[in-house]
């Protein structure tokens, strides 16, 4: 069967007919195809018609470009692969068909930082085939929303018996080298938890996603992947002026994916917005995964919580046994009483399993899961904390020895399930590249945190922990790609630099900036286990070597930027109880939202977000500024109408620096209606927060 216009038009009826994904199958059977129908340029427009995606063969190379109006924002960037066990598809391919599809739904999440989500794109599926082999031929199905761009490449059977191994992906994307980058490097031994670079495109080495770029003309433009299942994490390398190449992350014998038959990529991903605010306001990884697999999540639950983990990092307690062992069971019960009458839902305890002696960085295969500590009395913090209200929060450091761990994780999730934990926090604390894994032979492999092994292994946890009725949050993750819509107990994850790093990081502390750029890097991703709230910021005293580079306002301010369903408030219980003034934010900040609105900011200097609590009228407001002082005036359009609100506000004093007068805060109340300003002065290194709550009838 020769591709001709008639076999075509058979095909695209095949997918009309189709439930999306389609293209699943192989249609053409023969080969020999020299008068195969070539397409011209394939244009597909946003809703809104500001983003374009044009999708074209250029001398037999596939390509695709993106455009916002009369911005190329990416020039034509060739698209294909090379394979091991047979040719690539890179070059020799034309456009032998195309197809447009429409959706404009809505769904809900069963948490997060807005409820209701609107879906709405124009899709284009077009198919490159090898002009010798019409078998030979890959798909790019591209979903165009206002606020940018998604495409993933669908690819049917190649091989007779179907194995594939991918040994490169030839996706670029071709920018302006001039534009401004905010960009970690990636394939490092930190993993994800780097200080932000800020540099032009074309002084990047190799990067982690999401990375954002500003242009000449100021449009902000998210690079990332979304629904990265069975699949490695994409790196982008500069390889040459102004082309940032895909880089899978390999596994250890070299092979970048393994496939068996029909395969589907991640979604590649690029956010764009005319201004930096606008960014922060898009939906468009989660919109493109799949929807909720789980079914009823009720069991899935958002909140705030404490731990026995600052302590840990601060050295004034260890993971390890000893005399200042710090997960004892009345240190425990301690945390838990603290928990419970400050309104806290659980307490996360670390160091309570064996394994934790010695260099427990480099021994992972001597963690249990399931044998506690002696000191530890799980069984009884069990009951202890369900008379109280308040969960245990479970830990599994692996050290990246994954085979250990999921040699034990059934039974793990056993135990934690019968104690009535509901909320794992997992690690995998080991330099990049190092995790552990035995093979089938059982020769033990190193692999990547972000490659095709972790991401399989991070699903086969999740979904082990759902049969459990257990929500996950990893540290030392793979990064985040919106796989939270299809699995909502994925309930957080680290993946950058967090809180830990002010505990330990000396001469490297979290600059004061640091938080500013979160929002537009690692926080495009999804939510993060920042850990904020540390109250004492100079533990260490006052000319310590580590410190929190932040006011105290700040540390109060980061619960609303940088979004979590869960937050921990992460300092010791006796340092909240020596400022009850500001420990009431914490207590009243939500950690679940109606919507979430990013209302002001640039990258790098400040940003500021309203949120709405989910299931009632307060909004929450939270505003931080880098190393610079500065005022805001805030806009409160979202506010109802004709509704006076009293708003508390937690804001730098007047003396306020991060430096030298970090505590210095002042706390007040004013009235506020839609419409009005809000203006916030923020210290160097500082913050505010705000609680806005509608006033009372005759207040005013
Ligand atoms: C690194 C994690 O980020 C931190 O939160 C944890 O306490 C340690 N690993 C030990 O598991
Ligand atoms: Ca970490």
């Amino acid at each position: 069967m020769r591709i001709t216009a008639i076999t075509l038009s058979a095909i695209a009826a095949l997918w009309a007919c189709t439930s999306a994904p389609a293209a699943t199958e192989p249609v053409a059977q023969d080969t020999a195809v020299s008068d195969m129908v070539s397409l011209s340029a394939q244009t597909v427009v946003s809703p809104d018609g500001q983003i374009s995606v044009t999708l074209q063969s250029v001398e037999g190379t596939p390509t695709w470009s993106v455009s916002l109006g009369d911005e190329t924002i990416i020039s034509p960037s060739p698209l294909g692969f090379r394979f091991l066990e047979t040719d690539s598809l890179d070059t020799g391919l034309v456009l032998v068909s195309a197809e447009t599809h429409s959706a404009d739904k809505t769904w809900e999440q069963p948490w997060g930082e807005q409820r209701i989500m609107r879906e709405h794109y124009e899709e284009l599926l077009v198919r490159f085939a090898d002009t010798g082999i019409s078998e030979r031929y890959f798909d790019i199905r591209v979903r165009v929303f206002d606020d940018g761009v998604g495409f993933r490449y669908e690819v049917p059977q190649l091989t007779a018996d179907g194995k594939i191994s991918i040994i490169d992906e030839l996706t670029e994307f071709r920018v302006d080298d001039g534009a401004t980058a905010w960009w970690i490097e990636s394939g490092n031994y930190n993993r994800y938890e780097y200080i932000y670079h800020t540099t032009p495109v074309a002084e990047i080495d190799r990067a982690h996603t999401p990375m954002t770029i500003r242009t000449a003309k100021g449009t902000h433009v998210t690079f990332h992947e979304a629904a990265l299942v069975d699949y490695a994490g994409m790196w982008l390398d500069r390889q040459r002026p102004g082309a940032l190449k895909a880089s899978l992350v390999p596994w250890s014998d070299g092979v970048r994916v393994k496939k068996d038959g029909v395969f589907f990529t991640p979604w590649r991903t690029v956010q764009i917005s005319p201004d930096a605010k606008g960014l922060l306001n898009s939906d468009l990884i989660l919109n493109l995964n799949e929807p909720n697999k789980l079914g009823d999540v009720s069991w899935v639950e958002p909140g705030r919580y404490v731990g026995i983990w600052w302590c840990m990092h601060i050295r004034k307690c260890t993971w390890g046994s000893g005399p200042i062992h710090g997960a004892t069971t009345e240190r425990t019960k301690e945390y838990m009483d603290f928990a419970a009458e400050n309104g806290f839902a659980g307490v996360l305890v670390e160091g309570w399993n064996i394994g934790w002696d010695g260099d427990w960085f480099n021994n992972g295969e001597l963690f249990s899961f399931t044998e506690p500590y002696p000191d530890f009395d799980i069984e009884e913090l069990g009951r202890y904390g369900a008379e109280r209200g308040v969960r245990l929060i479970g830990h599994h450091e692996t050290s990246g020895n994954v085979t250990n761990y999921e040699n034990q994780l059934e039974d793990a999730f056993d135990l934690y399930e019968r104690v009535g934990v509901a909320q794992v926090k997992t690690g995998y604390v080991a330099d990049g590249g190092n995790i552990r894994r035995q093979d089938e032979n059982g020769i033990w492999r190193n692999e990547w945190h972000d490659g095709q092994f972790m991401a399989r292994h991070h699903l086969k946890v999740v979904s082990e922990a759902a049969q459990h009725h257990i929500s996950i949050n990893p540290h030392e993750p793979i990064k985040d790609t919106g796989l939270r819509r299809t699995f909502p107990n994925w309930i957080s994850r680290e993946g950058a630099r967090g809180q830990e790093y002010n505990a330990w990081g000396y001469p490297h502390l979290n600059p004061p900036e640091h938080e500013t750029i979160l929002p537009w890097t690692r926080m495009m991703s999804g939510p993060m286990d920042f850990t904020p709230g540390i109250f004492d910021l100079t533990f260490d005293g006052p000319d310590g070597d580590n410190r929190v580079q932040t006011t105290l306002a700040k540390q109060l301010a980061l619960y609303v930027v940088l979004y979590s369903p869960i937050q921990m408030a992460a300092d010791l219980p006796e340092n909240y109880l020596a400022r009850p003034d500001a420990f009431e934010f914490i207590k009243r900040v939500p950690t679940d939202w109606e919507q979430s609105l990013a209302i002001a900011g640039e990258v790098g200097e400040y940003v500021a977000y309203a949120r709405q609590e989910r299931g009632g009228d307060d909004w929450y407001i939270g505003a931080v500024t880098d190393e610079n002082a500065r005022t805001l005036s805030l806009s409160t359009d979202y506010l109802e109408p004709g509704q006076a609100y009293t708003a508390k506000i937690w804001k730098d004093g007047p003396e306020a620096d991060w430096k030298t007068a970090p505590y210095d805060m002042s706390i007040y109340t004013q009235t506020v209606q839609h419409g009005d300003t809000l203006v916030l002065t923020l210290a160097p290194g500082g913050g505010a927060a705000v609680w806005l709550t509608p006033a009372k009838e005759g207040a005013q």
